[in-house]
């Protein structure tokens, strides 16, 4: 059985608005239902958990969703989302509510890599080059561009390797920026699958009405 975390629970700080950016309005919906909807249209897809702070929760009406209360960090509202899990459920799917623009097909391959190697997220090949630096701006190394991926998600994992990678990361008390971060942190293989990039996450002014021009 596989299950949906959508993480709703972020307070999108960096738009400038009263209201999280997984709930302003898109094409006609909230940015969150567009993840939400995809998630129960998906016949793959057995159970959708969605953390959002409860406040909230009247503007995601949705009979079949179960709600957690988010957490500080992501991964804490991950952490309250897994709670909720079903006894039956052996493959997680972790999505961005900020990332309303999934193609079905990709999720599909996905879950398909995902099954054979456990972890897997989607990703697509950086268009940039991209270099690291210290807190000076000296750059300190200069990956070849070819190797990187920016990665998006949703993110799969069996519900062993989220329950291991989380116990690890609040034992140890390790900060993970992504879900299958929470496997690196086990040592366990991680499948990049090449998803699209209309699937980019809403972020800053402008990304609302990027998106609603892809939707139209
Ligand atoms: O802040 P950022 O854009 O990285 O958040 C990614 C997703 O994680 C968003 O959909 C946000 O709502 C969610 N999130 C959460 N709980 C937090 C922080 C972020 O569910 N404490």
């Amino acid at each position: 059985m596989i299950s949906a975390i959508i993480l709703a629970g972020g307070s999108g700080s960096r738009m400038k608005n009263s209201l999280p950016k997984q709930l302003l309005p898109l094409a006609g919906k909230l940015v969150l239902h567009h993840s939400v909807e995809f998630f129960l249209k998906a016949t793959f897809v057995h159970e959708v958990i969605v953390v959002l702070a409860q406040e909230y929760r009247i503007h995601c009406p949705y009979p079949k969703v179960v709600f957690a209360e988010p957490g500080l960090r992501r991964q804490d509202s991950l952490a309250n989302g897994f709670t909720k899990l079903s006894s039956g459920s052996s493959y997680i799917l972790v999505h961005d509510a900020a990332r309303p623009l999934m193609r079905f097909e990709d999720v599909q391959a996905l879950v398909e890599e995902g099954k054979k190697v456990g972890a897997a997220t989607l990703a697509v090949p950086a268009t940039s080059t991209m270099r690291e630096a210290d807190l000076q701006g000296i750059v300190t190394r200069t990956p070849r561009r070819d190797s990187i991926w920016e990665i998006q998600t949703p993110q799969f994992l069996t519900r062993e390797l989220l329950e291991k990678g989380l116990n690890k990361a609040q034992l140890e008390a390790i900060e993970v920026t992504d879900d299958v971060g929470l496997a690196e942190l086990l040592d366990h293989k991680i499948q990049l699958v090449k998803g699209s990039a209309s699937n980019f996450k809403i972020t800053m002014e402008g990304d609302l009405e990027r998106a609603a021009k892809l939707l139209q």
